[in-house]
């Protein structure tokens, strides 16, 4: 056998989910555990997994570079962040006050404010200040145990801020350890510019902005806020097949306050995702299990924006066999936090998910929700190895015990980044 470039081991607990498609309804369920494991990686890759004593009988008489001991600690894949905002200027704490008293966040936005107000300070930044303020959420992430994340433009919403911002995101992947991957939200609100004109901005996005994020390869998908007094079904019908047919799969902000049937819409257009959902209705969630899309959740934002109402986690697992993802949705509004452990908890408290539905949840199913299920999101031979170690002793201690970091290291394809 080839030389192991490395051997991690002294792992008390290696917990994933099998296989690299979606796991679907009650299959979420199913982890596989072993007791005592080690993982040898080889160019950045997994090269074999298993119990100590029959990892260590097939390595016998090869080479072996080097070794870490984990000290007996909790092993799951590298966490995915399917659905982030990451690339944004400024920020807006003085919305939480308006919020708090009960100013609806539909509301702050058709006065200008909410995601409008980040819009301007996106605007008014430099590539470079964006990266850096990026660049300093991607540490967050990475030391929360997020190996993979996806990033949206969205807070240019002119061709010249979109490319800036999809820009930003192509370097931060070029030179950051943990990978981004890049959607073009051109249509994520109506800029000022455009109040009143709604048709004629998604022209501009149409004619204007998909072309050129597509010939210049800045994005792999594209992404609309179908919401009301956003962009309607007929709009984001519109711009998500002309973007499909430019090459960018279709992901959808779907029923999130209102119910419009973004998520039928999510399963007509062949969705790879549709997300929020809390608006969902039965014939919505049946076109997503009928058209394949995963129901990226984001717990965090119905949370933060102190919505009496989740999406139903229970029912789409449970009654539409559905495939789960869940996803932090780190923006600058409604959920301004990194923290995918918080998002754990948040899944566990008002998602009523079991630990290991959660585990599913952030690693294959969010690996799907970005159409790389055969290359991370799960611990088997030849996928990167990406690997998350925990100082929590079980799956169901990271939502118990809550509001701290229990990462204690991550491996990016197959090197040591947080120790
Ligand atoms: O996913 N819903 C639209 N977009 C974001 C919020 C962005 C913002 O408020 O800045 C979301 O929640
Ligand atoms: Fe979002």
């Amino acid at each position: 056998m080839e030389p192991i470039d490395l051997l991690v081991k002294g792992i008390g607990r290696l917990f994933t989910p099998p296989g690299n498609a979606p796991r679907y309804g009650a299959e979420m369920q199913e982890i596989s555990a072993i007791i005592d494991a080690v993982i040898a990686i080889r160019e950045g890759r997994i090269a074999l997994f298993g119990p100590v004593h029959e990892v260590y009988q097939l390595l016998e008489g090869v080479e072996i570079r080097s070794t870490i001991d984990v000290g007996g600690r909790m092993v799951t894949p590298g966490l995915v962040d399917p659905h982030t905002h990451l690339v944004h200027g400024g920020s807006r704490e003085h919305e939480l006050v308006l919020k708090r008293s009960g100013v609806p966040y539909l509301d702050i936005l058709d006065q200008g404010g909410g995601i409008l107000n980040s819009v301007k300070s996106t605007r008014a930044a430099s590539e470079q200040e964006l990266y850096d303020k990026a660049s300093k959420s991607l540490k967050e992430m990475l030391l929360n145990g997020v190996t993979t994340v996806e990033a949206k433009s969205g807070y240019g919403l002119t061709l010249e801020d979109e490319l800036k911002q999809l820009h930003v995101v192509k370097r931060l992947n070029q030179t950051n350890s943990i990978d981004i991957v890049s959607t073009f939200m051109g249509a994520h609100a109506v800029p000022m510019e455009y109040k009143g004109r709604t048709e004629e901005y998604v022209d501009l996005v149409i004619d204007k902005m998909l072309p050129k994020v597509a010939s210049e390869g800045l994005a792999e998908f594209c992404d609309v806020f179908c919401e009301e007094g956003v962009f309607s079904v007929e709009q984001s019908r519109r711009i998500l097949l002309e973007g499909k047919r430019l090459g960018l799969i279709p992901k959808i902000h779907a029923d999130e306050i209102v119910s419009l049937h973004g998520a039928e819409l999510a399963g007509e257009v062949g969705a790879i995702s549709a997300e929020h959902l809390l608006a969902a209705t039965d014939e919505g969630l049946a076109k997503l299990a009928e058209g394949g899309v995963i129901p990226v959740l984001l717990p965090g934002t119905s949370f933060y924006l102190g919505l009496c109402k989740h999406a139903r986690a229970r029912d789409m697992i449970d009654k539409f066999n559905l495939p789960v993802a869940l996803s932090t949705d780190y923006n600058p509004g409604s959920c301004p936090t990194e923290s995918i452990q918080l998002i754990i908890m948040l899944a566990s408290l008002k998602l009523k998910m079991t630990p290991e539905e959660i585990l599913t949840a952030c690693t294959i199913n969010a690996a799907n929700a970005l159409g790389r299920g055969s290359d991370i999101g799960s611990i088997e031979v030849g996928k990167r190895a990406d690997l998350t170690i925990f100082n929590a002793p079980n799956l169901a201690y990271l939502p118990y015990h809550f509001g701290i970091n229990h990462t204690f290291g991550v491996i990016k394809d197959g090197q040591v980044v947080v120790w």
